[in-house]
């Protein structure tokens, strides 16, 4: 292997420019040059590739956002696009792949590896929604920024003596509300694997209310429905003023963590460790604190399970 692209796509992640800083200086010390695909699949097939330095990823550590930009490509999904896109492998003499992303882009990653190209996989998505790993990078950095908001929230919540509800991405997954709903001390956390009734919701805070609780903190997955409908129902139900928060793209920024900069280096190192030594059709993670590997397809028929034993803590500590 001579030359490894990498390359960022779908929603951005705090931490992926420590992987991409992890990929570039571990290819360069294993004497392989790198190739940094700018926009995601985009950037791909219209070519925008620049060789990477080792300067070129000095001072990102520590800085949210990514470096090679990303993208939503429509256009890859189609197959005139892909052919476009292995021809621009090609010219540029790239033979072998790296990819930081979410689901979504390890299928791209996958339709690359039926034509031919060694591929990995480096799982970059706030939303911890990836069966095969037990983190993702940026969640942590996510769970953080949600928790901050929490506390300043539940200030303002106690003071005025109502229930604040705060919604949370995620997809459909409800990590990023569980994580820092439990953090938060939160009094109810709602996850699109559970669901929800609103008269359960309702009881807690009224059961909260009349013990001389001052705040209500509700957590809210944006997978499970509407937040300001839910807020509308509550107010009406309980008399309690109630207030919707919609955290919103404030989580994708952000500077990462110790702990998402420390697994994106070492998800980047083991990537291009894993394309040296011959492998394909490949994604990382993290298993039991261990760094892994797995086939791509078998990675991808995971399903993100909630963690069952945390969502029964939430319940006991917030009664
Ligand atoms: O996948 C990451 C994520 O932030 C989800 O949590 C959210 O639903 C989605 O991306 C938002 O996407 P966009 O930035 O394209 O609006």
């Amino acid at each position: 292997m001579k030359t490894i692209g990498v390359l960022t796509s779908g929603g951005d992640a705090p931490g992926m420019n420590a992987a991409i800083r992890a990929v570039v200086r571990t290819a360069i010390y294993n004497g392989v040059r790198v190739l940094g695909i700018e926009q995601g699949y985009n950037g791909l097939i219209n070519g925008n590739i620049k060789e990477m330095q080792l300067s070129s990823v000095a001072d990102i550590i520590h800085r949210g956002g990514t470096k090679l930009r990303t993208a939503r490509s429509e256009e890859f999904k189609t197959e005139e696009g892909r052919k476009k896109a292995l021809n621009v492998l090609e010219v540029f003499g790239i033979d072998g792949l790296i990819v930081i992303g979410g689901d979504g882009s390890f299928r791209g990653a996958q339709k690359l590896n039926e034509l031919g190209l060694p591929t990995v996989g480096i799982p970059g998505t706030i939303d911890n929604d990836l069966g095969y790993t037990d983190y993702t990078i940026g969640f942590d950095t996510a769970v953080n920024t949600v928790l901050d908001a929490v506390s300043k929230i539940r200030d303002t919540s106690t003071s005025h003596g109502r229930a604040n509800i705060i919604e949370v991405m995620g997809r459909h997954c409800g990590d990023i509300a569980l994580y820092s709903g439990l953090a938060g001390g939160a009094e109810s956390i709602i996850v699109p694997e559970v669901g929800y009734e609103v008269d359960n919701v309702c009881k807690k805070l009224l059961k909260g209310k009349n013990r001389g609780k001052l705040h209500s903190i509700i957590m809210i997955a944006e997978g499970v429905g509407n937040a300001s409908q839910l807020g509308e129902e509550i107010e009406e139900k309980t008399g309690i003023e109630t207030r919707v928060t919609i955290l919103g793209h404030i989580q994708r920024g952000g500077s990462p963590t110790a702990r998402d900069r420390i697994l994106a280096s070492q998800m980047g190192a083991e990537a291009v460790n894993l394309l040296l030594a011959g492998e394909t059709c490949k994604v990382v993670g993290i298993k039991d604190n261990k760094i892994m590997s797995m086939n791509t397809n078998e990675a991808l028929e995971y399903e993100r399970d909630l963690d069952q034993e945390m969502y029964k803590l939430t319940k006991i500590l917030s009664i």
